[in-house]
C-alpha cells in the first residue's frame, strides 16, 4: 500500500488532503505539533473514511524527532509538506519565528529525504510569490515579486532551498504547489477551518459575522480598478485542492514529471470581487451580511487570478465546485463550531 507522510495534516488543507488519500487507498502518516490545531481533527477524518490515521505528534523543528518518524515508518513513498506558520500580519511581528519554523522545518525534511531514500515531495506554497501581477491570469512562469512580508518570503526561500538541494539529489522529485485562495469546508461538516482569535481572512470573517460572533464585515476598499471596485481574488474549494494534492502524488509516483522541481497554480481560474463574494453567500445561505466599506488593507493587491491551464494538462485536474456550494460549505461548517461551543 502506498504510504504518505503529511506534515501539518491535523491543519486546514492537511486534514481534507489527509481524506483525499485515505479515500484513494493510501496509508497515511500525520506529523503535526497542534501549533495551529487540535486532536479532534483525527476523529473528523476517521468519521468521513473510517480509517485513522497514525498521528506524530511532534515539532519538525526538532531534526531528531523528524528522523525519529522514519525510523519508525521506513516505507514512505512521498511526504506532502503543509507545515508551517501562515499568518501573513503575524509573520512581521514574529519575522524570527516565522524563518525558523519555516525554513528549519523544510530543511530537516529534506534531509530526512536524503537519509532515509524517500524521492518525492509536494510542498505547499502560495501565489503571494507574485505579488502584485503585470499579467493576468497569472501562469506558472510570471515573474517572482519581492515579497511583501516574512511569510511570504519563506515561501519563496523555501522554493530555492528545494531547486539548489535538489541539485546534488539524483533521482529525487519535488512539486510546489502554489495555491491561490482556499476556502470551504468538507461537505460532512465534520472537518473544516479552525481559526484562532479574530480571522484575517474574508470567508472565515464572513460566516463569524453572519453567526452572529463578528458585529460587521468590513470591505477594504472599494476604489480599486475592478468591475464593482472591491478587490479580486481566486476563491479555491478545499476539496478540490486537496485532489490536486493526491493527483500530484501520482505524477510523482509515476514518474510523469518533466523535471525535478516543477510548480503548479491551484485557483479555478475566476476572479471574484469581495462584493461578488458578499452576494454569493447571501444567495447560497439565505442569510443576510452586515458590511461596511473601509479603507485598503496595507499590502493588499488588486487582483490576481490563476492561469490554470498547466495544471488541468499536466495533473489531469480541475477545480470542479462552484462558489455557492463552496459558500454553504463554510456556512455549513460554522454552524457546526457554534453548535459544539454552545453545547
Ligand atoms: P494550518 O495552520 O491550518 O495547518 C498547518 C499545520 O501545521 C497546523 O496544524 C500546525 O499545527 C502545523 N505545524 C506548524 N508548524 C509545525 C511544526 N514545526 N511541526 C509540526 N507541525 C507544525 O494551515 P493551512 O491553511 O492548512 O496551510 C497549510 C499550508 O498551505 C501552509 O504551508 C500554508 O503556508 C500554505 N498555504 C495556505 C493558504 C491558505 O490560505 N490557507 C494559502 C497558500 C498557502
Ligand atoms: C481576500 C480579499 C481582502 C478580509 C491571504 C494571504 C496569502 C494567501 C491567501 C497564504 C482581499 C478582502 C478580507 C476582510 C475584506 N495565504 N477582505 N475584509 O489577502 O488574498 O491572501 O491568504 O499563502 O498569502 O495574504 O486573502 O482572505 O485575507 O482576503 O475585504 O475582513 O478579501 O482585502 O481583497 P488574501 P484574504
Amino acid at each position: 500500500m502506498i504510504k504518505i507522510l503529511v506534515t501539518g495534516g491535523t491543519g486546514y488543507i492537511g486534514s481534507h488532503t489527509v481524506v483525499e488519500l485515505q479515500e484513494e487507498g493510501m496509508e497515511v502518516v500525520i506529523i503535526d505539533n497542534l501549533s495551529n490545531s487540535e486532536r479532534e481533527v483525527l476523529s473528523g477524518i476517521s468519521s468521513i473514511t473510517g480509517k485513522e490515521p497514525h498521528f506524530e505528534e511532534m515539532d519538525l523543528r526538532d531534526e531528531k524527532a523528524t528522523f525519529g518518524v522514519f525510523e519508525r515508518h521506513p516505507d514512505i513513498d512521498a511526504i506532502i509538506h503543509f507545515a508551517a506558520f501562515k499568518a501573513v500580519g503575524e509573520s512581521v511581528e514574529k519575522a524570527l519565528e516565522y524563518y525558523e519554523n519555516n525554513l528549519f522545518s523544510l530543511i530537516h525534511l529534506m534531509k530526512a529525504m536524503r537519509k532515509y531514500r524517500v524521492d518525492h515531495m509536494v510542498f505547499s506554497s502560495s501565489c503571494t510569490v507574485y505579488g502584485e501581477p503585470d499579467v493576468l491570469p497569472v501562469t506558472e512562469d510570471a515573474p517572482i515579486k519581492k515579497a511583501n512580508s516574512p511569510y511570504g518570503n519563506t515561501k519563496q526561500i523555501c522554493e530555492e532551498i528545494l531547486q539548489d538541494s535538489l541539485a546534488s539529489m539524483q533521482g529525487k522529485g519535488v512539486i510546489s504547489l502554489r495555491y491561490f485562495n482556499p476556502i470551504g469546508a468538507h461537505e460532512s461538516a465534520l472537518i473544516g477551518e479552525l481559526p484562532v482569535g479574530v480571522p484575517n481572512n474574508l470567508v472565515p470573517f464572513i460566516t463569524q459575522t453572519a453567526a452572529g460572533l463578528r458585529e460587521c464585515l468590513s470591505v477594504y476598499g472599494d476604489d480599486y480598478n475592478t468591475s464593482d471596485g472591491s478587490a479580486v481574488r481566486d476563491y479555491i474549494n478545499v476539496v478540490d485542492l486537496a485532489k490536486a494534492h493526491v493527483a500530484s502524488i501520482r505524477r510523482l509516483l509515476n514518474q510523469e514529471q518533466k523535471s525535478q522541481f516543477e510548480v503548479f497554480n491551484l485557483g479555478t481560474g475566476k476572479g471574484l470581487s469581495v462584493f461578488e463574494v458578499i452576494k454569493a453567500f447571501e444567495r447560497s445561505t439565505g442569510q443576510s451580511l452586515n458590511y461596511k466599506v473601509v479603507g485598503r488593507r496595507e499590502g493588499d493587491i488588486e487582483k490576481m487570478y490563476a492561469d490554470t491551464s498547466y495544471a488541468n494538462s499536466e495533473l489531469g485536474w480541475k477545480a470542479e465546485k462552484g462558489i455557492d456550494e463552496t459558500l454553504r460549505s463554510a456556512w455549513k461548517w460554522e454552524q457546526k463550531i457554534r453548535a459544539q461551543k454552545s453545547e
